[in-house]
């Protein structure tokens, strides 16, 4: 079967991108990157593109009088790649609703918490401000509202007694570099349906059990 085709979107280092180079390199995954493309031409996960031989691209936003000239140029070099399936992965400029629209339900982000809590930026400081004993990740369809959108996979973690920021982060991000993978691997093979704005995923199970932080004998 023809895999699917990805476009990944970064602004930064790139380790979500890392995490679909390293699952594309299994011949029995059904996609693989066709090009990776990013508003900043320092990137440094542009090097990781280039070391997995991947076609790499950089639209600047500088270059353009206004979002939707920018968010054209995205677009055309999306389509030019052959890519159906676009990717944001630490993508750090927001996108307006023309390119949103064009790629409805063929536009996934990843999200460093439980949505819908902690929609927006510095979601671990504001996890730990909160309290909160269980932090996580989401990967979801795009909509015009930032970090909002069909959620197609999440991971829970514990956050632990003297987490930062930092710490938080790492234990995420963890879990990030797995369920991205696993998103695309379940959009490829056709198993996500996006029923009155909620997914359904065919053949799946859950879990059994759950998280209980604090961890205590009783
Ligand atoms: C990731 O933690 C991702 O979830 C986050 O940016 C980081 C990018 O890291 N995305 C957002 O906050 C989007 N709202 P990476 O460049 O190493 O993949």
């Amino acid at each position: 079967m023809a895999r699917l085709k990805l476009a990944v979107l970064i602004s930064g280092r790139g380790s979500n991108l890392q995490a679909l180079i390293e699952a594309c390199r299994n011949p029995a995954y059904p996609a693989e990157i066709v090009l990776v493309l990013t508003s900043e031409p320092d990137a440094p996960g542009l090097e990781r593109a280039k070391a997995a031989k991947i076609p790499t691209r950089v639209v600047d936003h500088h270059d353009f009088s206004d979002r939707p000239a920018f968010e054209t140029a995205l677009t055309a070099e999306i389509e030019a790649a052959g890519a159906t399936l676009v990717c944001l992965a630490g993508f750090m400029r927001l996108l307006g609703g023309e390119f949103v629209r064009r790629w409805r339900d063929r536009l996934i982000n990843i999200h460093p918490s439980l949505l819908p809590a902690f929609k927006g930026l510095h979601t671990h400081e504001r996890a730990l401000e909160a309290g909160v004993r269980v932090a996580g990740c989401t990967v979801h369809f795009v909509r015009e509202e930032t970090d909002h959108g069909p959620i197609i996979v999440q991971a829970a973690v514990p956050v632990h007694p003297g987490d930062d920021a930092a710490t938080l982060a790492a234990r995420v991000l963890v879990q990030e570099h797995v369920i991205y993978p696993l998103a695309v691997r379940l959009i490829a093979e056709g198993r996500v349906k996006i029923v009155a704005e909620r997914v359904v995923v065919a053949g799946a199970g859950a879990p059994t059990g759950a998280l209980v932080n604090p961890a205590f004998e009783l």
